[in-house]
C-alpha cells in the first residue's frame, strides 16, 4: 500500500515512529522502498553526496527533477518527497508554485519540501492551496548556510528557541502536512512535536520528534566528509565496496577474472 501525506498524520495519532531516508536513484529507492522505510526524500543533499559540491545551493530544477524521477520508479510504497532548492521558491509565489508543479508532474513526486519558517508561509499556502503538499524544514536549514556562518547548531538560545516554536507552528497553520526540524536541542524539538498535530521528522534534533530522516550516504558510512554527531553508522558500505572492487582489480591483473564459469564458449 502506497504511504500518503494521510498516512504520515494517522501514525503521529497512534504515536507510531516515521522513518524516512534520502535516495537519488533508482536502484536505491528501491532498496530503501523495499526495506520499508515509510518516506523517500529526494533532499538537495544531492548537491554534496552525488555531485561532489561543498553545499546544496548550486543545486538546480533540473537536478532535482533529474533525480527524482529515477526514484519515483524505484518506489512503490515510500510516499516520494522532493526538495525544492535553492532560489526555486524564494524569489516569487508564483515561482515556488510552478516549480513545485514541476517537481510533481515531471519529477512524479508525491510531495515537495521547502526551507525556512515564518518568510516562505506565502509560497507553503499557496503550493498546499494548489493540492500539492508541503513538507516545512526549520532548524539548521542547509540552504541558509551563508547566514548561519556555517552548519551550526541552533535554537540553543532562548530567544532562538521561541523564535523556532513560532516558525514550527506558522508552517503548520500555513498547510505542511509535516516539518523537518534540523539540528536543533531535543527539549526544543520535543515541544514542537507536542504542540504540533502535523508530524515532526528530526534530523539531529533527538529522539522525541514523531520520525527520523538520514542521509543514506551518512548512515552507510559512504561520505567522506565531516560527520556531524546526530549520524549513527549502520554499515561500512563505503569500506565494503572499496575493498570488492580491489579484490575485483587484483583478479583481473593476474587473470583469475574471467573464469571459465563468467566466460562463453
Ligand atoms: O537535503 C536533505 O537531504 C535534507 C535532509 C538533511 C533533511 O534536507
Amino acid at each position: 500500500m502506497k504511504t500518503t501525506v494521510v498516512t504520515l498524520g494517522e501514525m503521529k495519532q497512534r504515536g507510531e515512529k516515521i522513518t524516512m531516508l534520502t535516495a537519488y536513484d533508482y536502484s536505491m529507492a528501491r532498496l530503501v522502498d523495499e526495506s520499508g522505510v515509510e518516506c523517500i526524500l529526494v533532499g538537495d543533499s544531492l548537491g554534496m553526496v552525488m555531485l561532489g559540491y561543498d553545499h546544496t545551493l548550486a543545486v538546480t530544477m533540473e537536478d532535482m527533477i533529474h533525480h527524482t524521477r529515477a526514484v519515483a520508479k524505484g518506489s512503490k510504497e515510500a510516499l516520494v518527497v522532493a526538495d525544492m532548492p535553492f532560489m526555486s521558491y524564494q524569489t516569487s509565489v508564483y515561482d515556488a508554485i510552478v516549480n513545485a508543479g514541476r517537481l510533481i508532474k515531471e519529477g512524479n513526486a508525491q510531495a515537495v519540501k521547502l526551507e525556512g519558517g515564518e518568510c516562505v508561509c506565502e509560497q507553503i499556502k499557496a503550493i498546499t492551496d494548489a493540492s500539492i503538499p508541503v513538507m516545512a524544514h526549520i532548524g539548521m536549514t542547509p540552504q541558509s548556510v551563508h547566514s548561519f556562518g556555517g552548519f551550526k547548531v541552533q535554537g540553543r538560545s532562548e530567544a532562538c528557541a521561541k523564535r523556532l516554536i513560532k516558525e514550527a507552528k506558522a508552517v503548520e497553520a500555513a498547510g505542511a502536512f509535516a516539518v523537518v526540524i534540523e539540528c536543533v536541542p531535543q527539549k526544543i524539538a520535543g515541544e514542537i512535536t507536542k504542540e504540533l498535530s502535523i508530524p515532526t521528522i528530526g534530523i539531529g534534533a533527538g529522539p522525541l520528534c514523531d520520525g527520523q530522516v538520514l542521509v543514506y550516504q551518512d548512515m552507510l558510512n559512504m561520505y567522506e566528509g565531516h560527520t556531524p554527531k546526530f549520524v549513527k553508522t549502520y554499515a561500512n558500505v563505503g569500506n565494503m565496496i572499496k575493498e570488492a572492487i580491489q579484490v575485483y582489480k587484483d583478479e583481473t591483473k593476474m587473470g583469475v577474472f574471467p573464469s571459465k564459469e563468467h566466460t562463453y564458449e
